[in-house]
C-alpha cells in the first residue's frame, strides 16, 4: 500500500511521555505526506495528571472513541504521584486486555552507530524478534490472599494459559517469521521441564501449528539458558515466541542488547480483522527528564515505523526504519538521554530530513 487512510489515536501520557510522542508524530505526519498517506490523528488525554485531577483512568466514553481508532500511539505510562500499578494496570494492561492485543511484538534490532555493553557483538548479530503472548499468563490477575496480614498469611497467583490463547499467539509468530524471510528459525521460549501442566500445552500446541510450517525451523529453549544465549550468541536467534511473563523478562534483557530503553519499542497487536493495536516506546515516563529536551525519541520514532508496518504501509515503514538507521550511525553521539548531541525534537527534526 502506498496511499490510503491512517487514523491513529495519540496516547502522549506521563512524564517524558508526550515528549517523545510528538516526535514519533512528527515523523508519522512527514513520512505521510511523502507517502500519500492521508493522516487523522487525535491527542486523548489519560495518565496520571488525569487521574489525580479527576479519578479517571479510563473512562468508558474514551474507551469507546479509541475503539474507532485502528492505531494507538502510546508515549508512557508511569506517574511519581500516582502509587505504582495503578496506571499500569488502569490503563496499560486495560487497554491490552480490552482491546485483546494478543501478540506483544519486540524487534530487537542493534541500529549503526549504537552501542551494545555485548563485547564483539556488532548489527548483524542482534537482529531478532520476541512475539510474547500479551493477554494471559500471571498479568490476567488471578489469585488471592488467605489470612492476610498474619503470620500464616497465603498468596496464589494464577498463571492461566488457553489453547486459543496460545495457538493463536504460535501461529502468529510462524506467520511472522515466514513473512521476515531471514534465517526461518521459531524458537520457543517456556520452562517445560518445571512448568509441566501449563507449558506442555505450549509445547504441545507449537509442535501442532509447526506441521503447518515446514518450510520453518522450530528450535526450543528453557527461558533460562535463552537468557545466556541471548548474551552468548544472539546471531542464533530469529524469531522467539513466549509466554508474556517470560516475555516480560527476556525483552527487558533483550531491549539493553539494542542499546536500550530509548532504542526499543513495541507493538500490542490484536491482528484480528477491526482489531486495534498499540505502539509504543519502552522507556517509561522518566520523570525526571520531563521538559528537559534530552530524553531520546529514537524508541517512539521506532514504534511509529512498527505502527506503519503492522497498519500495512511496508514502504512508509521501511523509509522510517531506514532514516533512524542513518541518525543512529552519522548524527547521534549516544542514545543515552542528555548525552545524544541533540534535543529530543533535534533528533526528530533529523529522522524527518532523513526520510
Ligand atoms: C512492559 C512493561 C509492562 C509489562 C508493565 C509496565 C505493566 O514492563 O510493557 O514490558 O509488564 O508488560
Ligand atoms: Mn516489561
Amino acid at each position: 500500500m502506498s496511499s490510503g487512510n491512517l487514523k491513529v489515536a495519540v496516547i502522549g501520557g506521563d512524564g517524558t511521555g508526550p515528549e517523545v510522542a510528538a516526535e514519533g508524530l512528527k515523523v508519522l505526519k512527514a513520512v505521510a505526506k511523502l507517502e500519500g498517506i492521508q493522516l487523522e490523528t487525535k491527542d486523548f488525554d489519560l495518565g496520571g495528571e488525569r487521574y489525580l485531577k479527576t479519578g479517571e483512568i479510563l473512562p468508558p466514553d474514551v474507551f469507546n472513541e479509541l475503539k474507532t481508532y485502528p492505531a494507538i500511539l502510546l508515549g508512557a505510562v508511569g506517574h511519581p504521584g500516582v502509587a505504582p500499578g495503578i496506571l499500569e494496570k488502569g490503563l496499560l494492561l486495560e487497554l491490552r486486555f480490552k482491546l485483546d492485543q494478543y501478540i506483544n511484538l519486540r524487534p530487537v534490532k542493534l541500529f549503526p552507530g549504537v552501542e551494545t555493553p555485548l563485547a564483539g557483538k556488532g548489527p548483524k548479530d542482534i537482529d531478532f524478534v520476541v512475539v510474547r503472548e500479551n493477554t494471559e499468563d500471571m498479568y490476567v490477575g488471578m489469585g488471592g490472599f488467605l489470612k492476610k496480614g498474619t503470620p500464616d498469611e497465603v498468596a496464589m497467583q494464577t498463571a492461566v494459559y488457553t489453547r486459543k490463547g496460545c495457538e493463536r499467539c504460535i501461529r502468529w509468530a510462524f506467520n511472522y517469521t515466514r513473512k521476515r524471510n531471514q534465517k526461518k528459525r521459531l524458537t520457543l521460549v517456556a520452562k517445560t521441564n518445571v512448568l509441566t501442566y501449563g507449558h506442555d500445552l505450549w509445547w504441545r500446541t507449537f509442535q501442532e501449528v509447526a506441521k503447518e510450517y515446514p518450510d520453518i525451523q522450530t528450535d526450543y529453549n528453557h527461558v533460562d539458558a535463552c537468557c545466556m544465549w541471548m548474551v552468548k550468541n544472539p546471531e542464533h536467534y530469529d524469531v522467539i515466541v513466549t509466554t508474556n511473563m517470560f516475555g516480560d523478562i527476556i525483552t527487558d534483557l533483550a531491549g539493553i542488547l539494542q542499546g536500550g530503553m530509548g532504542v526499543a519499542a513495541g507493538g500490542n497487536i490484536n491482528p484480528d480483522a477491526g482489531g486495534v493495536s498499540m505502539f509504543e516506546p519502552m522507556g517509561g515516563s522518566a520523570p525526571k527528564y520531563t521538559g528537559t529536551g534530552m530524553i531520546n525519541p529514537i524508541a517512539a520514532i521506532n514504534a511509529a515505523g512498527m505502527l506503519l508496518e503492522q497498519s500495512g504501509y511496508d514502504k512508509a515503514a521501511a523509509r522510517v526504519n531506514k532514516a533512524i538507521q542513518t541518525v543512529t550511525g552519522t548524527k547521534m553521539k549516544s542514545q543515552a538521554a542528555g548525552k545524544m548531541g541533540y534535543t529530543t525534537s533535534q533528533v526528530g527534526d533529523l529522522v524527518c530530513e532523513a526520510l
